[in-house]
């Protein structure tokens, strides 16, 4: 007879709060939760003990219905995760056994999936997932670097690869270089030849950047909260010719000084706007009345391809693009020439904390809750 499982706990948001923070503060609670049966599983499914799951941005957005995405409380939060697994249904068997390493996919899993498995997000003790949503964790990662790979590096992929176009010789400017996506995408720029120009606000999280990859770093600097300007510096670090793509997380005025960092005929790929958290409204009204807006007349002047970049939207129109940006991805990660960097670990029941502290942008690459 097999051991039972202990019981554990996860997360419920229980509506769509007015703003990111007020959904972390008074919209989220922590719950008991029995651990599901595992001879109760549907064929296909296995379940899964968490081990790491990764806290996003995206969690944070979602959580107030600002996220493109709209997922109907009550769910549990958290798009991606690592763990073991302990139970499989008769077919699933076939795939994995007992004590796996596995990575859940959050495509397929969780509230970022379409279907039945929406609401069992990674902020919890176990997951209950199809078979299609599992993948062998890289035996060069730990759960927490396996919790923080596929999103921040897909996500990379799909910017820099499949829209950007990136090639070697080629120099990319990062906004936002030491976040999850940025850091990822540093990494991902090197892989394929780029030389990179990393920026951030503080100079210990531009360090691990520069550990990453980046050739060069820009210290942002404000003068009473006006960004100023980096155009002379870019200039300097490119011969005066400006970069051939901006990668831009960040947005706001990041987005438009960057216009003036850009050779003729660059590509200008828009990633998100971390600056700019509230363009779309909270409370699941949606819609997008402060939204960025750049200037058409620099756009036509120096002939830029401006390339909206959303990895999930375009996953989900064309499911087939996916394949090749997996398999480079976990291939990359087995061979150790991405490794995910996780700089914060908390406990299941600090998740306040942790999302927190990704709010406040405490964290360099990774953030993931141990259950
Ligand atoms: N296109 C896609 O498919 C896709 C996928 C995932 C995420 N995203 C989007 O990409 C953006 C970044 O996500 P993430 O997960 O990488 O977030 P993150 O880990 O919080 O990183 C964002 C970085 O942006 C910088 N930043 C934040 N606010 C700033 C401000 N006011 N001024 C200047 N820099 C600021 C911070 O770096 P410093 O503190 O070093 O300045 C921070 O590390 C979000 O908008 C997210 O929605 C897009």
């Amino acid at each position: 007879m097999r051991p039972s499982l202990p019981p554990g706990a996860r997360v419920l948001l229980t509506r769509l709060a007015g703003s990111p923070l007020e959904a972390v503060d008074e919209a989220m609670s922590l719950v008991p939760m029995e651990a599901p049966d595992p001879d109760a599983l549907g064929a296909s499914e296995l379940l899964v003990q968490v081990r790491s799951a990764a806290v996003g941005w995206v969690d944070l957005l979602m959580a107030s219905g600002q996220y493109q995405h709209a997922v109907r409380p009550p769910y549990t939060p958290g798009l991606e995760c690592t763990g073991v697994v302990v139970g499989a249904g008769a077919e699933a068997r076939a795939a994995f056994a007992d004590g796996d390493a596995v990575i859940v996919d959050g495509f397929s899993c969780g509230p970022r999936s379409l279907g039945p498995y929406q609401s069992q997000g990674a902020f919890a003790s176990y997951v209950v997932a199809p078979r299609q949503a599992l993948h062998a964790l890289p035996k060069t990662l730990s759960f927490d670097q396996g919790a923080a790979l596929l999103s921040s590096y897909e996500t990379a992929y799909h910017c820099l690869v499949t829209r950007g176009r990136v090639g070697p010789g080629e120099t990319v400017l990062i906004h936002g270089a030491s976040g999850a996506t940025g850091l990822a995408a540093v990494q991902v720029a090197k892989r394929l030849g780029a030389t990179v120009i990393a920026t951030g606000r503080s100079e210990a999280k531009l360090a691990h950047a520069a550990a990453a990859g980046a050739d060069h770093t820009i210290l942002l600097g404000f003068d009473e909260g006006r960004l100023r300007p980096f155009r002379d510096e870019v200039r300097a670090l490119t011969g005066g010719r400006g970069v051939d793509v901006v990668h831009d997380g960040v947005g706001g005025d990041i987005s438009l000084e960057s216009l003036r960092c850009v050779r003729f005929g660059a590509r200008f790929l828009i990633v998100g706007w971390a600056s700019t958290p509230f363009v779309a409204d909270g409370g699941g009204l949606r819609g997008a009345p402060r939204a960025n807006q750049l200037p058409t007349h620099l756009m036509m002047m120096k002939g830029l391809d401006v390339l909206g970049c959303p990895t999930a939207i375009s996953t989900a129109i064309d499911p087939e693009s996916r394949a090749p940006r997996l398999a480079q991805v976990l291939a990359w990660a087995a061979e150790g020439a991405i490794t995910p960097h996780v700089s914060h670990a908390f406990p299941l029941a600090a998740f306040r904390e942790a999302l927190h502290a990704k709010w406040r942008g405490d964290i360099t690459g990774g953030c993931v809750l141990h259950p």
